[in-house]
């Protein structure tokens, strides 16, 4: 890519049961023109062997550095790399990694790459939640690299938990994303909170006061900041969206919950983003069995917290808070107009504006585009052309990355 030609891709690939995935990861790479150098590890070997590998990438596969050495492969592999994925990466790889040891090929490539780098881990729940794991983890991350918050679901035996590797589909999507940028990724090492969807305030069990919102704005959000390299909680009310690959998703149903969801995760959050449709009223009373049919229904609603205001007033320091709000011009005032007075009301940074359409629904309502105007606590106003939801979210990820402090 750098050199002109197609982008130079090294899959790394460690021994976990989980590396035959690697192989898909490594034909939608080639099959969309990719350069793709596979360097399994000796135990990776022992799950996928040296010919498949060597037959889908049409490259010479080799483990370690005493292999072709006239061509300083432990060098030369990592210089040229666009970007290295590693996928599976072993509990044992990322601490290696962490700790920068260099016994092996891959480990090498490791030290001598200068791009972009993800990892995908998968073992199993208990090593991923090893204080050690957990250390390196966040080593790798403070250093700029993408670590990929592995899945929830089946692991190797009849066990299930955290820790499976994420779909190859998924990690395809964020190298692309990576590569398409060009850069460095911005949000490394940063933690940031999304909220998405829409709460629901329950009547009964089987009723509630709730809105439209699809959570596909804040899901393009959580994934677009993955790419960037974020550590990222995606607090998701009520959304029937699959969960984006490396994000730790928590759900809630209403707006309280919501509240304490969000709360407790900007405690040590860089960014939080409030795209989510919060209710502003809930049902006095949730009662616990289904209601019976009366003549006439009166229901009282009590005010929810504001969520958002709540952040504005209790942030952290550094921390940068984005507010999301549909308005319309009125007799009061413009859009922007009402945009400015709700983003000095709330104290947030930023504050993406739709303006409600024709039909009464925001750009975006539901759909797969949005344009907004992003009103900044500096003045600022920045234009967002109707594009996809990816893109909104990509330009409000380059408008946080600028007014987060130097790490
Ligand atoms: N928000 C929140 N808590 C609420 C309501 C809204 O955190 N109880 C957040 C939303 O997630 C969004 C922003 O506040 O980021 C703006 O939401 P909006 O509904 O436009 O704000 P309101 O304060 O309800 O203003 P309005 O009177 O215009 O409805």
């Amino acid at each position: 890519m750098t050199r002109g030609g197609p982008p130079v891709v090294v899959l790394g690939v460690s021994g976990g049961i989980a590396a035959y995935k690697a192989v898909e990861l490594l034909r939608q790479l080639t099959e969309s023109g990719h350069d793709v150098t596979v360097v399994p590890t000796q135990s990776a070997l022992a799950f996928v062997g040296a010919p498949t590998w060597a037959a889908l990438s049409g490259k010479p596969v080799r483990t370690t550095v005493w292999d072709d050495v006239q061509s300083v492969p432990h060098v030369r592999i990592g210089q040229s790399a666009d970007l290295v994925v590693v996928a599976p990466a072993t509990a044992d790889l990322l601490a290696k990694a962490a700790h920068g040891l260099a016994d092996d090929l891959l480990t090498n490539t490791l030290l001598t790459a200068r791009c972009p780098v993800v990892f995908a881990p998968a073992m199993h729940t208990e090593m991923w939640e090893h204080a050690a794991t957990q250390a390196n983890v966040a080593t790798l991350r403070a250093r700029g690299c993408v670590v990929i918050e592995p899945a929830v679901g089946r692991l190797t035996g009849a066990d299930s938990g955290k820790g499976r590797l994420p779909e190859p589909t998924e990690i395809y999507a964020v190298c692309t994303r990576l590569l398409s940028r060009g850069l460095s990724p911005d949000l490394a090492g940063r933690r940031v909170v999304v909220s998405a969807g829409g709460t629901r305030e329950h009547l009964d069990p089987v009723r509630f006061l709730g809105n439209r919102s699809s959570g596909k704005q804040g899901y393009a959000l959580a994934r677009t900041a993955v790419a960037r390299g974020a550590e990222v909680v995606l607090v998701a009310a009520n959304v029937a969206l699959p969960d984006p690959a490396g994000v730790k998703v928590v759900r809630v149903t209403s707006a309280l919950e919501l509240r304490d969801a969000v709360l407790a995760e900007a405690l040590s959050a860089d960014v939080v983003v409030m795209s989510a449709a919060v209710a502003d009223y809930r049902p006095v009373e949730r009662q616990a069995t289904k209601r019976k049919k009366t003549d006439s229904l009166t229901v009282e609603l009590v005010q929810n917290p504001d969520v958002l205001a709540e952040l504005g007033r209790q942030r952290q320091d550094g921390q940068v808070l984005v507010g999301f709000a549909a308005e319309t011009g009125d007799a009061d005032g413009s859009v922007l107009d009402h945009g400015r007075a709700k983003l000095a009301r709330k104290g947030c940074d930023l504050l993406v504006v739709n303006e409600v359409g024709e039909t009464g629904h925001p750009t975006g309502f539901e759909g797969e585009h949005n344009a907004a105007v992003v009103l900044g606590a500096d003045g600022s106003a920045t234009d967002i052309p109707l594009g996809s939801k990816d893109a909104l979210a990509d330009a409000v990820w380059d408008l946080v990355a600028a007014r987060l402090p130097t790490s």
